[in-house]
């Protein structure tokens, strides 16, 4: 399993500090929420943080689009070299041409689901991404419970990743901790996001990555 701490729950008076920190502790990628008030109800941050942020990180960054515009924000981005950007298939009425786009700019495109969105609304763009990020809550918060149903949607994908496109990667964000990284291992799953489980572990960044690392 690979683990991409999200840094939503970092603390933001001491980004660069959590950042380093948890590409220490041995994470695969930092993921990164940005959210414009639109998509989500929750703002949060923009190319001049996320900069900081690339500056510090000896791991790859996965940006997570929460956002209306996502051709726009596809730019704002694409100049920090990150190693995923995704969107969300619900607000886009165009996704292989941003899919396209963010392929040309030398990034790989992920697609992102809502809870609600089954993966056959997927289906004939899976030959064209990198990465299908499944939401296991509702986008725009950390620390929210965990949607057990995203395990019969990652057995799901997983059957028509298998069809169209073996290399693409399932990603799950959302609630993910010790206690349900079996079951999203059993289903599929090749890398996770943790926000809340990774910064507020008790016993450190390292213990927390190194439990979800089955
Ligand atoms: C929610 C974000 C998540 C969030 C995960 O909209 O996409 O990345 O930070 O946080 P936890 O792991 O606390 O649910
Ligand atoms: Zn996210």
């Amino acid at each position: 399993m690979l683990i991409a701490p999200s840094i939503l729950s970092a603390d933001f008076g001491n980004l660069a500090c959590d950042v380093k920190a948890i590409c220490d502790a041995g994470c695969d990628f930092v993921h990164v929420d940005v959210m414009d008030g639109h998509f989500v109800p929750n703002l949060t941050i923009g190319p001049v943080v996320v900069e900081s942020v690339a500056k510090v990180a000896t791991k790859p960054l996965d940006i997570h689009l929460m956002v209306e515009n996502n051709s726009f924000f596809v730019d704002l981005f694409a100049p920090l070299k990150p190693k995923y950007i995704s969107f969300h298939i619900e607000e886009e009425r165009h996704p292989h041409r941003v899919i396209q786009k963010i392929r040309s700019l030398g990034i790989s495109p992920a697609i992102t689901l809502n809870p609600h969105t089954p993966p056959e609304a997927v289906e004939f763009l899976l030959a064209d991404v990198d990465m299908v990020l499944l939401m296991s809550v509702n986008p725009g918060f950390g620390g929210q419970k965990f949607i057990p149903s995203v395990l019969e949607r990652a057995k799901r994908l997983k059957r028509l990743i298998e069809y169209h496109n073996p290399n693409c990667l399932i990603e799950v964000d959302g609630g993910v901790n010790d206690q349900n990284i079996q079951s999203l291992k059993t289903a599929g799953v090749d890398i996770v996001v943790a926000g809340s489980y990774v910064f507020g572990n008790k016993e450190g960044y390292k213990h927390a990555i190194d439990s979800l690392k089955i």
